[in-house]
């Protein structure tokens, strides 16, 4: 055969690849509202910039007709390309192809890029569509996600692994992304349960559709699965390469300083009052976030899971920072347990990918009943005390209004190694509210009084006065300054400066026991 004929018959090839499991496929695909494999690199990866491998891979199995099925690629695009110049590693399930299920050969193409991603030190997403096990393939087909979970779990913290989940995931592809940082889902294609519909019916006698069981809304509300939903792919893959501008390309270097023009100094009057002057009375914490981070921009994280805490990526003078907030306008900014498992994992990633952890607190406490109780709110709340305590980057808080009791501790006290510990002239930080607190210690003279609530409240004025201040604290060294909120960005700023060449370590271990 001449050159020539060997380049066209390359070409050709190439083109069959490209059509995956044929054009009525491809167009079943588009028919139910989702995007190609390819067409989903192109929106996510920097125009041109996709270099794909294992094109002319086919399945290695014949049983069940298989022989007759050859498809290059065999359900999936894997490559690497950058996003905004920045390399990543990236691989694609093509539900055109068996409906994406994964193979033999899927799986070991999945593995090479999860290995050459971690090897180059850049992050990797999976972009999934997927039936679940290659039935087919039977053994080899869950031996296949056996070795890519390994995978997930031995670069976690090496290297930011994100999913997209943009069809169907169910079965042995929900564990992947389970186990990577972070899940994007769209609304009405996406979805993610363990067993579907019909088996639920089958074992449990439910009736529910795939929607309700596992979408997108179910999974941001309910479960807190996932991280960002999105109404369409578009602004999903557009998501994922907001979410890229905050992480480092690895555990060994930290995100890019990125300068901007909003002014280090910049004084935010408004923030001198915006917290009410009644301690019950709320106010939202977003508010002073947006007014304190560069350019007031603010990539929140599992906005609509347990809204009390709140967590999420910006920036100070151009340095990415990772921000946890309790929010006084959900349930008064109680920590529960949702609440303490995501502010946990959050705190864990910020820590494994260098990223400083900035806290603004106003925290009445842990939610006290049976429910959080039964539900192992000592446990769920450890997780949040341990990811804060082992935690070694630059560590700031700022406390807004109230921190009292066991919350105070948690949310980066100084005790825990908090590098900045700030305070607000309107913090109160005590062992408990005044309310609980005078009921405790003043109960027999509040009994044998003639008018028992005034009483109470005469010691709940006294008891405010004296402890729900910031100054008690300040004085004995557990608030490192108490400033002016307006110019909390200033402070923050500095201090993030100063632990520009923080070091701090953890004693030698294999690794520790986090109260899961
Ligand atoms: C082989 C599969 C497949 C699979 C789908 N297909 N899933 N082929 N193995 N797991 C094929 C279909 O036969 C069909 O082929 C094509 O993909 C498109 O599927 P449709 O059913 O037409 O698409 P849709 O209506 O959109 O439904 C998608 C779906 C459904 C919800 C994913 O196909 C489905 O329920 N599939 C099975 C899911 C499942 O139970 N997976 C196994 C899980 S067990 P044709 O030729 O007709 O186009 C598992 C264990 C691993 O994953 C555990 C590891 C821990």
């Amino acid at each position: 055969m001449s050159n020539e004929r060997k380049i066209l018959e390359l070409k050709d090839k190439k083109e069959k690849a490209h059509l995956g499991g044929g054009q009525k496929s491809i167009e079943k695909q588009h028919q139910k509202g989702k995007l190609t494999a390819r067409e989903r690199i192109d929106l996510l990866l920097d125009k041109g910039s996709f270099e794909e491998l294992d094109m002319f891979r086919t399945t290695t199995h014949s049983d069940f007709g298989l022989a007759d099925k050859q498809i290059f690629g065999d359900g999936i695009i894997t490559g690497y390309g950058s996003i905004d110049g920045r390399l990543v590693f990236v691989y694609s399930f093509d539900f055109t192809v068996f409906g994406g299920s994964l193979s033999q050969v899927v799986a070991e193409k999945v593995v090479k890029i999860q290995e050459m991603a971690a090897k180059n030190g850049a992050p990797i997403i999976g972009i999934n569509d997927s039936g679940g096990a290659r039935i087919q393939e039977g053994v080899d087909s869950l031996a296949g996600y056996t070795s890519i979970f390994l995978n997930n779990v031995l670069y976690s913290g090496v290297i930011p692994q994100i999913s997209a989940v943009v069809g169907p995931a169910a079965g042995g592809a929900v564990y992947s992304p389970a186990l990577t940082d972070f899940i994007f889902m769209a609304r009405n294609t996406s979805f993610m349960f363990l067993t579907g519909p019909k088996i639920v019916k089958a074992v449990t006698h439910e009736d529910i559709t795939a929607d309700e069981l596992g979408g997108a809304d179910v999974h941001s509300t309910k479960s807190g699965i996932t991280h960002f939903t999105f109404d369409d792919e578009q602004s999903l893959f557009q998501g994922i390469r907001q979410l890229m501008k905050y992480l480092p390309n690895n555990n060994m270097e930290e995100p890019a300083i990125v300068p901007n023009d909003d002014p280090a100094d910049r004084v935010e009057e408004d923030l001198n009052y915006i917290v009410p002057e009644h301690p019950n009375k709320p106010y939202d914490m977003k508010g002073i976030i947006l007014n304190v981070l560069d350019e007031g921009k603010f990539l929140e994280i599992q906005e609509q899971y347990a809204p009390n805490i709140i967590i999420g990526f910006g920036d100070l003078s151009g340095r990415a920072v990772g921000v946890v907030a309790n929010q006084p306008k959900v349930l008064a900014g109680v920590l529960d347990s949702n609440a303490s498992t995501k502010a946990a994992r959050f705190i864990r990633f910020c820590d494994a990918f260098n990223i400083p952890i900035i806290t603004f607190e106003d925290v009445p406490g842990f939610m006290p009943g049976t429910v959080q109780e039964f539900n192992g709110i000592i446990r769920h709340g450890a997780k949040m005390l341990y990811a804060y305590a082992e935690a070694t980057v630059p560590k700031l808080t700022v406390i807004t209004r109230k921190a009292y009791g066991g919350a105070f501790c948690v949310m980066n006290s100084k005790h825990l190694r908090g590098d900045m510990v700030y305070a607000w002239p309107t913090a109160e930080i005590a062992v408990m509210g005044p309310e609980g607190a005078s009921e405790i210690i003043y109960a027999k003279e509040i009994k044998s009084s003639e008018n028992p609530d005034d009483k109470l409240q005469e010691k709940i004025s006294e008891y405010r006065e004296k402890f729900a201040n910031p100054y008690v604290a300040a004085n004995k060294g557990m608030i490192d300054e108490v400033i002016e909120p307006k110019i909390t960005r200033y402070k923050l700023i500095k201090a993030l400066e100063m632990l520009r060449n923080k070091r701090d370590e953890n004693p030698p271990k294999k690794h520790g026991n986090i109260p899961l």
